[in-house]
């Protein structure tokens, strides 16, 4: 019976166009993990959209407000391919050292950045360098916000080669985990399509946050995973 409701669930998946699949993949019944790609859109935010397009993987993006404002046909195109995209404040702060309507300002700033942009509000944010606290949150709240932070990092930009950070995405991929990666570092999109190909290979089905909490949020205010 569960084999069955597999099968039928890949085969629902890849009969359908890409931009609607996603509703379609059911986390609890198959194996996920999102992959999220932090501080673009960057001049080599459109190579990952390509690998992440040629293996029909979704992915989120956690914008940053003043990169958005330089470049919004990339951010638009981010959410044409059917990504999900999250604020990831105005200027790149640590939030939990900015005064309460500073904290808003990163916030409402970049929210209204990314609708300008794509046409989209963000429904989730994540704190710059994982800075956060509950006073962060509840400011969240009041921006409808939930904060997104993760299961693995890959510390590509620390790294920038491509073979070392496919390996590091490899050994912290997990069933339903949230990698961080960096859009902006040129060795993860030249790393792309081996990661997207391999994870694959090992059964994931490469979906946005959204679709990996599944009925279960984001709610704002609330953290995840
Ligand atoms: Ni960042």
């Amino acid at each position: 019976m569960v084999i069955h409701a597999l099968l039928a669930a890949s085969l629902a998946v890849t009969s359908l166009p890409a931009t609607t699949s996603q509703a379609k993949i059911d986390c609890a019944r198959v194996k996920c993990l999102a992959l999220t790609f932090d501080d673009g859109p960057g001049a080599t935010t459109p190579a990952v959209l390509k690998a992440l397009k040629q293996a029909g993987a979704k992915a989120t993006f956690f914008l940053v407000g003043k990169q958005v404002e330089q470049r919004p046909e990339i951010a638009a195109q981010v959410v044409a391919q059917g990504h999900a995209i999250g604020n990831h404040t105005y200027s790149h702060a640590s939030l939990p050292t900015l005064l309460d309507n500073q904290i808003l300002d990163e916030l409402k700033t970049t929210q209204e950045a990314v609708q300008q942009a794509t046409g989209r509000t963000p429904t989730l944010f994540r704190p710059p360098y994982g800075h956060t606290d509950d006073r962060v949150l509840g400011l969240a709240y009041q921006v409808d916000l939930a904060q997104v932070l993760w299961t693995g990092t890959t510390l590509d930009w620390k790294l920038r080669d491509a073979e070392k950070i496919k390996a590091a995405v490899l050994r912290l991929a997990k069933r339903n985990g949230v990698i961080l990666m960096h859009d902006t570092v040129p060795a993860t999109a030249k790393a792309m399509p081996g990661i997207v190909k391999e994870l694959k290979k090992r059964g994931y089905h490469l979906v946005t946050v959204p679709t990996l909490l599944g009925g279960k949020g984001p709610e704002p205010g609330e953290s995840y995973p």
